[in-house]
């Protein structure tokens, strides 16, 4: 863990419109920066919303986000972005349309292609604008750095970093989420706490970051389990915005651990929803990093409202009904995974060092294959 003396990067959009009724400001933003030609990346169902977005000009929209995109999804995209030329671009959507949005935002001008910008920092600029309206409470994205596509050839998440993928404008309005479903919203909210958790128990957790953990963690304890009962609980889904938001800001300097790498290969593997992997994962890894972080495990516990747990089969256990509570099938077997393929899975997962080497405690490849057998 880093001291309050360890300098870190504190990472934001230049401006965040958060609250009811700011999806005006996509609009807004648009007319100050004389917008042309913008460009809307979305999937099917924000794709058919586009018009709440007021924007003006000679508009474009891709419309084929898919969950989880790989490289051919994100190459379709840049297709209509290079005949498009926008001038700016708005990501609207969950992670998958934000991340799609900051690549087509750095790669749809100028030569590189995302070979060339795999990694950490190796964008020279972004020449269009770039905004963020998250549709979903999870990913965070529009907060961050970072963008993820799956590689088909190595089923692996190729991971671009970069401050220029960073949005101008963030817009968070929570009633655009108000449609989402009980069980989406249950495991994105659980992917939003697993950004927080995460990085309040890593390696590289900094006390100028884990105000936000801590925060997003008590505003899932809180308002989580209210909005996946009532969708339309403005309340509930505001703070669930805000934690997904302050996720986000977990992510770029510190990042996630242990628990999103075990949890990568049921999505790029099986394609089990993002959020919901991480909901399998989240208690497992919590328990198993325990031993490494008592003090912060327990203020985990304490924040989402949970009884303390003197051991890690008690914090399990108190995490594990937390999560199935909500409604969520924490059992791999009823998601479609195969038993027989548990061990690949857990090489695949032991190779994302970016992610395990900031863990709390050493996770060996047999350690996560056990993980996989005691969530089966
Ligand atoms: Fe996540």
């Amino acid at each position: 863990m880093n001291s309050l003396s360890t300098p870190i990067q504190i990472i934001r959009p230049e401006t965040i419109e958060f609250g009811s009724g700011t999806i005006a400001a996509v609009a807004r933003f648009a007319k100050a920066k004389n917008a042309k030609r913008p460009l809307v990346i979305a999937d099917a169902f924000n794709a058919a919303r586009v018009d709440v977005l007021a924007l003006p000009g000679d508009l474009s929209v891709f419309g084929e986000v898919k969950p989880e995109p790989d490289i051919p999804n994100l190459e379709k995209a840049l297709a209509v972005a290079r005949t498009a030329r926008p001038d700016l671009v708005i990501g609207f959507g969950g992670g998958s349309a934000m991340d799609l949005a900051k690549l087509v935002a750095v790669l749809c001008t100028g030569s590189p292609t995302l070979a060339d910008v795999v990694g950490v920092d190796k964008i020279a600029g972004r020449a269009v604008a770039l905004v963020q309206v998250p549709t979903t409470s999870g990913t965070g994205s529009e907060g961050g750095i970072r963008a993820l596509v799956t590689d088909p050839a190595t089923r692996n998440k190729a991971a671009v970093q970069s401050p220029f993928m960073l949005a101008d404008l963030a817009v968070v309005d929570p009633d655009l989420t108000m449609t989402v479903p009980p069980q989406v919203t249950a495991a994105t909210g659980v992917d939003a706490l697993a950004h927080c958790v995460e990085a309040y128990t890593s390696r590289r957790a900094h006390p100028a970051i884990d105000l936000y953990a801590i925060e997003g963690i008590r505003l899932v304890g809180r308002y989580l389990n209210r909005a996946v009962k009532d969708g339309t609980d403005r309340e509930a889904r505001s703070g669930l915005s805000l934690a997904s938001l302050y996720g986000g800001f977990c992510l770029g300097p510190v990042n996630t651990t242990a628990g999103h790498a075990v949890a990568y290969p049921l999505g790029t593997r099986h394609h089990v929803a993002h959020g919901l992997a991480c909901a399998v994962i989240f208690p497992h890894t919590l328990a198993f990093n325990m031993p490494a972080t008592e003090a912060k495990t327990a203020a985990v516990l304490q924040s989402l409202g949970l009884p303390a747990a003197g051991t890690p089969a008690a914090a399990f256990d108190h995490a594990y009904r937390f999560c199935a509570d909500l409604g969520i099938e924490m059992r791999l077997s009823a998601l479609g995974v195969p038993a027989d393929d548990l061990g690949a899975m857990a090489d695949e997962a032991h190779a994302i060092r970016r992610l395990l080497d900031n863990n709390p405690r050493d996770l060996g490849r047999d350690a996560i294959l056990q993980i996989y057998h005691a969530a089966f």
